[in-house]
């Protein structure tokens, strides 16, 4: 369903936040991508919907290069590509609701959008999407009167208004407490396993991905140093692949190593 032919990314300044990476993600999977910071975990889910331009090989979703799309097919893609990223990205002063239904933009004019207008069709989804992450009550509240965890939740209705066949999650959870993360990380597994949404997660803790992932992929200098499922990707392989210096609050968790 993703398919990455030997993909590279070079930033202006001569960074190379990817190197030739040759992956595919099936159609369903829960995947973490871990790796340390500057390991190029943000840079391949920004690949991915075209937030960055690669600078050589091919990105496929669902067989369609979105590398090449230009205009109403670029668009197209990217409608089934939900973004959720650390921050939240909510618009703040507006209501939970209108968060949500931003997620239906992509199907509609902007004037549409700009007077505010959406068809019941639009409200039914959102409520829906509200219902499935255990929000709905908070519909008609402003986005910032709802604590983090709160508003991440928001950012997952929104992707599932919007419909999306993928989500790209870039560490949802890293601004969250334990609790709160739990929730969270459980509305994605939720999510992924009865609407069958593929799911790549940017996650810092490994201990993290193994608890939620199918498959863990290792990142280091913008190349793939591990790919595998959780029962491969323990404590030993990735401090080899990393190496001891992996301090205790990296990778693998405060309590490791
Ligand atoms: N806009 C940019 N301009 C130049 N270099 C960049 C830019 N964004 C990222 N990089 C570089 O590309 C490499 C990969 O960065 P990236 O943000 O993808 O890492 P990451 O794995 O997401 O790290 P973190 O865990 O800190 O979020 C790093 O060396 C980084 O410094
Ligand atoms: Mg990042």
């Amino acid at each position: 369903m993703i398919e990455l032919r030997n993909v590279s990314k070079m930033y202006p300044n001569g960074t190379k936040g990817l190197n030739q990476m040759n992956i595919s993600f099936a159609q369903g999977e829960f995947v973490a991508i871990v790796g340390l910071s500057g390991a190029g975990k943000s840079t391949l889910l920004r690949s991915i919907n075209r937030l960055h331009d690669i600078t050589e090989g091919d990105i496929l979703i669902d067989g369609q290069s979105i590398t090449k799309a230009k205009g109403k097919q670029l668009r197209l893609i990217r409608r089934n590509i939900g973004m959720i990223f650390q921050s939240f990205n909510l618009v703040k002063r507006s209501s939970v609701l209108r968060n949500v239904l931003a997620g239906r933009v992509g199907y509609h004019s902007t004037l549409r959008t700009i007077l505010g207008r959406f068809p019941e069709k639009d409200m039914n989804l959102a409520f829906e999407a509200l219902d499935r992450v255990n929000i709905v009550e908070k519909a008609y509240s402003r986005a910032d009167e709802l604590s983090g965890g709160q508003q991440q939740r928001v950012a997952i209705a929104r992707v599932l208004a919007q419909e999306a066949k993928i989500i790209l999650a870039d560490e949802p959870v890293a601004s969250l407490d334990p609790l709160t993360t739990k929730q969270v990380m459980d509305d994605l597994k939720k999510i992924n396993t009865e609407l069958g949404i593929t799911t790549i997660v940017n996650l810092h803790y490994v201990d993290l991905a193994r608890q939620y992932a199918t498959r863990i992929v290792g990142l280091r200098a913008g190349q793939i140093v591990f790919d595998g499922p959780v029962s491969e990707a323990t404590d030993e392989r990735f401090a080899e692949i990393y190496g001891r210096q992996v301090g205790k609050d990296e990778l693998l968790g405060e309590q490791r190593v």
